[in-house]
């Protein structure tokens, strides 16, 4: 087979996989937003234990902004990788503008078309506030990435998104997104011990899925008739760490919701009177704190999270 038909035939696998996640994305819009994020529209409602991952996401992503704020930087830089509906760009933003950073130029973009209409409208009101700048761009992030080298304070790629990543793309964006970060890198993933997602809604919206794990597919058979497939690799957290240590220091590699979720009552099946006490809910805290770093748990956590800094440079 010559070098033009192996490119040829590379370029054609790509941009079938690329578009089958944008496609599914697309499909899905503002119902990937009710599932991911709730309908209560109060962006700060981690209440549920169905978002406890999303809260302890949050908590980290918060320290970082308030030790931002407090060190008196005047501007602030984000990029968010795979943004989606743009939740996250607008809790950074709107928590980063409270905090009283002047100037937050911000970056979010998604394969999906559709993902980035949907944030463009939900942030509307964030981009009149003053001294706010964000874009959002419909843009690939298998292509390399246009911001320069160490540009961004807090870099995001967040809940899948890396999921979706081809093989062949996982390293050079892994490098890249620690190129453009200078400040820090949040990443998370779904790992490969984590309970059933079909990631773009509800699992209730199949009637049937199934996840093949040699060849990182899923397919879906959605209620309304419609069949959906795309590239989904689960991850072992040491192949984040493999990833990414290269490249950048990781200060934090750790399991996030190791417990909650299985904790989580269903009202289709438990109870309504045998709901846990506050008592019940520190003990599950404890818990997740307990085991979040332990080689036999960590890979059943829902995601795992990584936080990184750019490598030190030795002192001379
Ligand atoms: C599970 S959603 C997560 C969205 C957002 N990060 C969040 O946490 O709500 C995964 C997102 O990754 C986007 N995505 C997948 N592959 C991508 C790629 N190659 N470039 C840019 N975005 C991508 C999808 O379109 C989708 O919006």
């Amino acid at each position: 087979m010559s070098a033009r038909t192996i490119l040829k035939l590379r370029v054609a696998q790509s941009t079938h996989v690329t578009n089958d996640i944008a496609h599914a994305y697309d499909r899905a819009g503002a119902r990937y937003l009710n599932y991911a994020d709730g309908t209560a529209g109060d962006l700060f409602d981690f209440g549920s234990g169905y978002h406890y991952g999303d809260r302890r996401i949050w908590q980290a992503i918060e320290a970082k902004l308030v030790g931002f704020a407090e060190a008196g930087h005047q501007r602030l830089t984000v990029l968010d990788a795979g943004c989606g509906p743009g939740t996250w760009l607008r809790r950074v933003v709107t928590r980063a503008h409270l905090l009283g950073i002047p100037e937050i130029c911000a970056t979010g973009f998604d394969i999906s078309g559709e993902q980035i209409a949907i944030a463009r409208l939900q942030t509307s009101t964030l981009r009149q506030l003053p001294g706010v700048r964000l874009r959002l761009e419909e843009r690939d992030l298998a292509t390399p990435l246009s911001e320069e080298d160490a540009s961004i304070d807090l870099c995001l790629c967040l809940n899948g998104v890396l999921n979706h990543m081809p093989a062949a793309h996982r390293a050079s964006v892994a490098a890249d997104l620690a190129r453009v970060t200078a400040g820090k890198l949040f990443v998370t993933v779904r790992t490969c011990g984590s309970q059933p997602s079909i990631f773009i809604d509800r699992i209730d919206a199949a009637t049937d899925f199934h996840h093949d794990d040699r060849t990182d597919r899923l397919e879906i058979n959605l209620r309304d008739g419609h069949r959906v497939e795309f590239d989904l690799h689960l991850f072992h957290a040491s192949e984040v760490r493999a990833l990414f240590a290269p490249h950048i220091d990781i200060i934090r590699l750790s399991g996030i919701d190791i417990f909650h979720s299985r904790f989580t009552p269903d009202p289709r099946w438990n109870p309504a009177e045998g709901a846990e006490d506050a008592a019940f809910h520190r003990d599950l805290e404890l818990l997740e704190q307990a085991y979040a770093a332990d080689p036999h748990f960590i890979d059943h956590a829902t995601h795992v999270l990584m936080i990184a800094e750019p490598q030190q440079m030795m002192e001379r």
